[in-house]
């Protein structure tokens, strides 16, 4: 009897639920603190997010601008990713010292290293100011306009706003620019590197694992903040001091079971939540597969040199790395999309939201429902007119800029004759000279040389003739032959190897980019995109944005009471929680939430670049010696959770019901990288180092003792 009516029930509710499309991504002073308890959290929204008095918020910075870390000890320790400190582990190494490959620990903090330009930011208040910002504005104000009255405002509220002399402000637009929010911040930028696993443990895997579970990577790197005497930002300088937060993340070694309630506090990059079915269309239908296909081409080519040469191995591993990071990432997308059927989804609710809103327009004479009955098919319309030139961009970005760079050098130096006299040009000539030498440091010709071609057959083929010269043929002579590939000398020498020195001779170097036939002819091609395609799309794309404000307005406006509604990820400061939970990727199989040091071993390769493991770690599984930090015997490694996450939150701390860190934050499932425009929680999943392997590393691995010692664990 109970059964049946339980089961009626929750057939009832699974339908009336329209659009409960889960995950969020919440700012940190508007939580749902019912919600967040009834799913098992025992701490209060104000130990989460407190101007006025320490809390967790204290701990969390965003690294460097792009990822999140944490403070772990009231030293100033701070924990990331090993992927988000790379190019600091990178920069300290060298032949003799390859921290890469065999890894860092600083024995004491005498032996902590700085890195300059590399900073860490804290968030000091959150207020919402969406009121002085639009005040008296006309709803449907034409959209340039409004951005400059937004632009004025915003910068006499940051003029305003309260803040110290080493305190910055900021205004960010918030649900396409219906809300805006002002940050204050705090930057500290004396960020010293601890201690790093060699990539064997950090970057375990690599690329045949990147956004795959079941995985078994320690991404994890330890910084530590500096202060000044006074405990504020200062430039580094050796008598700087550790850094003392106002509240440091306690580090649980209690270990996670399904169900479980986690939270994730970071600093997301870019999702795109809200758009309508059409435009899911346009993205996943055109747009990836001409970029997964491009991208495709351009890593197969790359891998096959890679394997034959282990100079171009390491040359081009960061690189393959960055292009397969997104084409694996884009699949997984697409994917998602059609196995969630997320694009009916979208279709019905705006069925739904267009019918919801010709009832209330038959009564209400606004200024809303002079635009809302039309925002859906215009936007559609729109959508379906910007295919093309979105497609286009993509092909001329992937083909001519991205995956090659001997097209994207020709590009910059078209650019270089083109823009000279124009204001600024002294400055734009020094970056575009420093990109160019440090591009030409991994630079291999013969490897690139066929990339390009390969890039350029699929821009003649596929690019419509309407946005592409006819007339311009590329060919391995015109890439062999010039001053970009050294097929060409200047005054003798060779760009590809005297960069710096050939670019210290301006007019000379000028005079031969002019000359240079695949520069000309690079030049012809940006032309006709430039004339065909650049000023038609951004023309579409402001009226799109201009509707999608409107039609995200609607949205907030007819919201079910189950609906739940979050901004759109823009590199603030974020929560996400869900709980602990495995997950089925295909019919028949199911992935559990965590796996283990057993695991790792399984997949290990001896003497492969992607699974190969030091002997330590292997002879510590064999004695299964873990210390405290294995429990029943076994030795975790990383879970994953329903946390809606995204590029940016890498390195964000995974915090339990009681704000103890129990993760680092480091990926998601491919299964499931649709989140981005559509989180489904049957297959998101975010991807954690669990703070046991962490630990179980710094100190049986790496013998670091001294850093457990200055942390608070909870046992
Ligand atoms: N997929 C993760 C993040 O986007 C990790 C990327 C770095 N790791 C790698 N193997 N490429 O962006
Ligand atoms: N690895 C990503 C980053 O660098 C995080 C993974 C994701 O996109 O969720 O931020």
């Amino acid at each position: 009897m109970i059964n049946k009516w339980f089961w009626s029930l929750i057939c009832v509710l699974s339908i009336t639920v329209v659009y409960a499309q889960g995950g969020g991504m919440w700012i940190p002073t508007e939580l749902n603190e019912e919600e967040m308890r009834s799913m098992g959290m025992r701490i209060g929204a104000k130990d989460i997010f407190n101007p006025n008095k320490a809390s967790i918020k204290d701990a969390v910075a965003h690294f460097g601008g792009g990822c999140t870390s944490e403070v772990i000890s009231p030293q100033g320790l701070l924990l990331t990713n090993h992927h988000c400190g790379y190019s600091q582990i990178q920069s300290h190494s060298s032949v003799e010292n390859d921290y890469l490959t065999d890894g860092f620990w600083a024995k004491n903090m005498g032996e902590e290293l700085p890195n300059p330009g590399l900073t860490a930011t804290f968030i000091v208040d959150i207020q919402d100011v969406t009121d002085q910002v639009l005040q008296g504005m006309q709803f449907q104000m034409e959209e340039s306009a409004r951005l400059d009255l937004v632009k004025r405002r915003s910068d006499a509220i940051v003029e305003s706003a309260k803040k110290s002399a080493d305190q910055d402000a900021f205004v960010r637009a918030f649900y396409k620019g219906n809300k805006y929010y002002l940050f204050i911040t705090e930057t500290y930028r004396d960020v010293r590197l601890v201690g790093a696993p060699p990539n064997s443990i950090g970057k375990y895997g690599s690329d045949t694992d990147n956004w795959v579970w079941p995985r078994h990577t320690g991404d994890f790197a330890l910084f530590r903040i500096y202060a000044d005497k006074n405990n504020r930002p200062a430039e580094y300088h050796k008598d700087n001091v550790p850094f003392k937060p106002k509240h440091h993340l306690p580090v649980s070694i209690k270990g996670v079971k399904e169900g479980d309630f986690t939270f994730v506090f970071g600093f997301p990059g870019v999702t795109d939540e809200y758009l309508p079915g059409s435009a899911l269309e346009m993205i996943t239908k055109t747009q990836n597969p001409a970029r997964i296909a491009l991208r495709e081409e351009a890593l197969k080519i790359m891998d096959g040199y890679m394997r034959a040469d282990d100079k171009i191995r390491i040359q081009y591993a960061s690189k393959y790395a960055r292009i397969a990071n997104f084409w694996k990432k884009w699949i997984g997308e697409s994917q998602g999309i059609a196995r969630s059927g997320a694009i009916d989804i979208k279709k019905n609710y705006e069925a739904q939201l267009q019918e919801k809103i010709r009832q209330h327009c038959l009564t209400a004479k606004n200024e809303k429902c002079a635009v809302y009955p039309s925002v859906i098919p215009q936007l559609n319309e729109l959508y379906e007119q910007i295919t093309p030139y979105n497609l286009a961009a993509d092909y001329f970005d992937e083909a001519l800029y991205r995956n090659s760079e001997t097209f994207r050098v020709a590009l910059l130096l078209n650019n270089l004759v083109r823009r000279q006299g124009d204001r600024n040009y002294d400055d734009y000539y020094t970056r575009v000279s420093e990109s160019l030498a440090s591009l030409y440091r991994d630079y291999n010709a013969n490897v690139d040389t066929e990339v390009s071609m390969k890039l350029w057959e699929m821009y003649q083929k596929n690019m419509p003739a309407a946005f592409r010269p006819l007339n311009v043929e590329i060919t391995q002579q015109d890439i062999q032959n010039s001053i970009i590939t050294g097929g060409q000398k200047i005054n003798g020498k060779d760009l590809t190897q005297h960069t710096s020195e050939i670019f210290a001779n301006r007019s000379a170097l000028l005079q031969a980019a002019t000359a240079d036939p695949l520069v000309q002819k690079m030049g012809e091609v940006l032309a006709a995109y430039e004339k065909t395609v650049v000023d038609n799309r951004s023309n579409l794309q402001n009226q799109i944005n201009q509707l999608m404000r409107i039609y995200m307005q609607a949205q907030l406006d007819f919201k079910d009471e189950n609906q739940k509604i979050f901004p759109d990820a823009n590199s603030t400061l974020r929560v996400t929680y869900g709980q602990v939970k495995g997950y089925s990727p295909s019919d028949a199989v199911y992935y559990d939430h965590t796996t283990y040091m057993e695991g790792v071993l399984e997949k290990y390769v001896p003497g492969d670049y992607e699974f190969d493991l030091p002997k330590k770690l292997i002879d510590l599984q064999e004695k299964k010696d873990y210390g405290r930090y294995a429990t029943d015997g076994k030795q975790a490694v990383n879970f994953i959770a329903t946390n809606h996450t995204t590029g940016g939150n890498s390195g964000s701390p995974a915090l339990d019901a009681d704000g103890n860190l129990i993760g680092l934050n480091f990926d998601r499932v491919w299964e499931g990288t649709m989140s981005d425009l559509y989180y489904d929680p049957n297959i998101s999943r975010n991807i954690m180092v669990d703070s046991r392997f962490i630990l179980f590393v710094i100190d049986k691995f790496a013998d670091s003792k001294w850093l457990i010692n200055e942390m608070t664990i909870v046992e």
